[in-house]
């Protein structure tokens, strides 16, 4: 199994989603081939909640990465689970148009541009 799949599943394995139950895990893959994980950190608050993907990039940034080439999120769907809008945006800003990975714990997979989910993204280009 691809690297990047297999950090996403097992970071999965740390969500903190006592609310929802749905547990999501996410993995990120910099310039110098180090991979960033992420899972998601649910609140009481719900409002308060942080997506898998958000966690796998503020973790990177925070250790000084700045580029990065891949994407991978895992999550228990048989129809492959997509990043959120929020973290669409979060991971064209940091990441711009990267390849994402999807995949399931079934061993379903499927690779899109990250472009193909946010099409029109706004940026700091327009700032
Ligand atoms: N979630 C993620 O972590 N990533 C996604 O791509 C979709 C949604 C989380 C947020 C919340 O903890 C739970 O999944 C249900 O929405």
């Amino acid at each position: 199994m691809d690297a990047l799949i297999q950090a996403a599943l097992a970071a999965r394995d740390h969500a903190h989603a006592p609310f929802s139950q749905f547990k999501v895990g996410a993995a990120l893959e910099d310039a110098a081939g180090r991979i960033h994980t992420g899972c998601n950190v649910e609140n009481a608050t719900y409002g308060l909640t942080i997506c898998a993907e958000r966690v796998a990039v503020f973790k990177a940034i925070s250790e000084g990465a700045r580029e990065f080439r891949r994407a991978a999120v895992v999550a228990d769907t048989g129809t492959l689970t997509p990043p959120c809008g929020a973290c669409r945006q979060v991971l064209w800003e940091f990441c711009g148009d990267i390849e994402l990975v999807l995949a399931n714990l079934h061993g379903g997979t499927e690779t899109v541009r990250l472009k193909e989910l946010l099409p029109r993204p706004f940026d700091a280009s327009f700032l």
